[in-house]
């Protein structure tokens, strides 16, 4: 983890409003420019709508915690928006001049974001909202246990919010093929809240969220609701994709 870009606020903080088609319109024409960009053309098998469903109820619920720590720090706060992707948190969200956005990700993501800013460099004079939205499952769990010490030791205060599958998940990864085909790894698992405040005395989980209970879900096709309902009944698969929030 390397590169970084800090980016320009703008006054006032708000809650993103939530999807309704109309609203939806100018941010898909926003994610084709981005695609446009990048001169790639997305198969039409690239992802099932249920893995879909789970990225885009997530990322909603990730603005909504951003959205709160924001609007409890007016005076001003850090974002460390890590393993950011190509994703447009920094540009959807309202934040005011006084906070610090820095998106971070690995150098060729990156390249597009300008600076390099080891963690060591980013100023800890601030409340610090650390958000790393499909990251942690993909690293080894030392390296987790790493990550999350260095943000404790470094910032004296703050939230940090991320997503976890179970261990059935891992078990199982050859078999869910939205994931395996593109040759990632799951490596981390949580089923239990628990597993992340053992990680560092200073965590304390504030919010446990499984994805069958974001507020979002509504929104989602009638199909993947069902599918979620009836993976929120069986052990062992409630903890299919949970998101957390957790103060330190
Ligand atoms: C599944 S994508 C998630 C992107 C974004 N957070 C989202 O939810 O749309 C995982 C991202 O993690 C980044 N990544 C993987 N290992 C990383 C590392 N060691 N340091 C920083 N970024 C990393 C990848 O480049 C990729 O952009």
């Amino acid at each position: 983890m390397a590169s970084a870009g800090e980016s320009a606020g703008s006054d006032g903080h708000s809650v993103p409003a939530p999807t309704s088609t109309t609203e939806a319109q100018p941010r898909k024409a926003k994610a084709q420019e981005t695609l446009d960009k990048l001169d790639y053309v997305v198969p039409p098998t690239a992802t099932s709508v249920a893995t879909f469903s789970v990225v885009v109820i997530r990322a909603r619920q990730f603005d909504v915690w951003a959205t709160e720590f924001l609007d409890a720090h007016p005076d001003g706060a850090t974002v460390l928006h890590l393993a950011c992707g190509l994703d447009s948190r920094a540009l959807r969200l309202n934040w005011n001049k006084s906070t610090r956005w820095i998106d971070v990700d690995l150098p060729d993501v990156a390249a597009l974001r300008r600076q390099v800013v080891p963690l060591d460099e980013i100023p800890a004079d601030r409340p610090t909202l650390v958000i790393m939205e499909g990251l942690a499952l993909y690293l080894d769990p030392a390296d987790v246990e790493s990550l999350l010490k260095r943000v404790c030791d470094r910032f004296p205060t703050g939230q940090i919010v991320l997503d976890s599958v179970g261990a059935w998940y891992k078990r199982s990864q050859s078999l869910i093929r939205d994931v395996s085909r593109t040759g990632a790894l799951v490596k981390f698992t949580i089923d239990q809240a628990g597993e992340i405040e053992r990680l560092h005395d200073k965590l304390k989980v504030r919010d446990q969220m499984r994805v069958w209970q974001i507020p979002s879900c509504e929104i989602l096709p009638l199909p993947v609701r069902i599918f979620f309902w009836v993976q929120s009944w069986i052990p062992g698969l409630t903890s299919f994709s949970t998101e957390f929030r957790c103060d330190f």
